[in-house]
């Protein structure tokens, strides 16, 4: 009982942070609007595929329109994710097999729609490279405000790298305390090397200082109360560098302006 209380605590925290993460993408592009964002990380299970989902949701929950493409061929996991099972996915609307719309699938979530992938797929990064990924993108970022990849590890493979010069942000998700500060390193400069906008770092697994914490701290009659556990929360910082460690924080994403090695001037040379 107490193990699903903290779980279900752990996810509203997750949530809070998604919506901080949301409205920090928001501000850091006021004049000219990101709409497309891909998020990968360095090395496997970084917590790539939760971000994703929970971003998606928190833009969904605002209003806007956003679509969540499984841009993972390597190991799909968000349709396991959102229970969704689509009958046509990426490969099927490039090859012409299945028109968009049929493609696209609803959630339960209002807003939020879902673009799977098919298994198995002989040879995702020559995928990503073509010229009719590149139009669909365009093509998604017409039809929906928001849309979300959720990619491979950029240190695996080399498909967030290829797919992150077509979009307008790129965010990388960092487990702190399990990432080697290297391998963090090495794929912050594939991504600037492919000239990637990589817009800010989101930690995973961090201890929650969010929701539950306020929510603990100010009982009804404004009584101060001890805040109870913690939760596994998502947050951003400042892209990395090799001398200078990201700072952490509820999704203090650093203005592309202050990002090292000038991230936030790439952008526009993706087109
Ligand atoms: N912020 C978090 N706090 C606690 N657990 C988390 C958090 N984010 C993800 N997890 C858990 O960690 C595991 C891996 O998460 P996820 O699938 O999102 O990672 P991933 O980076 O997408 O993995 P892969 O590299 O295989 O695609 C899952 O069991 C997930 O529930
Ligand atoms: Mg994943």
């Amino acid at each position: 009982m107490a193990k699903k209380k903290k779980q279900s605590s752990n996810q509203l925290e997750i949530q809070n942070a998604a919506k901080t993460l949301f409205a920090n993408i928001r501000f850091m592009s006021v004049d000219d609007p990101i709409k497309s964002i891909v998020i990968t990380s360095s090395v496997p299970n970084e917590g790539k595929s939760t971000v994703s989902v929970n971003l998606a949701q928190a833009i969904a929950t605002s209003g806007k329109q956003v679509l969540l493409v499984e841009a993972d061929m390597r190991r799909r996991s968000l349709y396991a994710m959102l229970n969704v099972h689509s009958s046509a996915g990426l490969y099927a609307v490039l090859t012409d097999a299945a028109p968009l719309n049929v493609a696209v699938t609803g959630t339960t979530t209002p807003n939020l729609y879902f673009l799977d992938t098919e298994p198995n797929i002989p040879n995702p990064a020559d995928l990503i490279s073509s010229k009719r990924f590149g139009r669909l993108v365009r093509t998604l970022e017409e039809r929906y405000d928001y849309v979300i990849f959720d990619m491979p590890p950029v240190g695996t493979f080399v498909d967030a790298a290829i797919l992150s010069t077509l979009v307008d942000a790129t965010v990388m998700v960092v487990r702190p305390n399990q990432t080697k500060r290297a391998e963090l390193v090495e794929a912050y400069e594939q991504l600037q090397k492919a000239n990637a906008n990589v817009i800010g770092v989101c930690a995973t697994f961090v201890e929650g200082s969010g929701s539950e914490y306020y929510y603990a701290y100010y009982t009804n009659s404004g009584e101060r109360v001890k805040a109870e556990g913690s939760a596994s929360a998502p947050s951003v910082a400042t892209p990395p560098s090799p001398g200078h460690g990201g700072r952490s924080g509820s999704f203090a994403a650093s203005p592309r302006s202050q990002a090292p090695y000038g991230g936030a001037s790439q952008r526009g040379a993706r087109r």
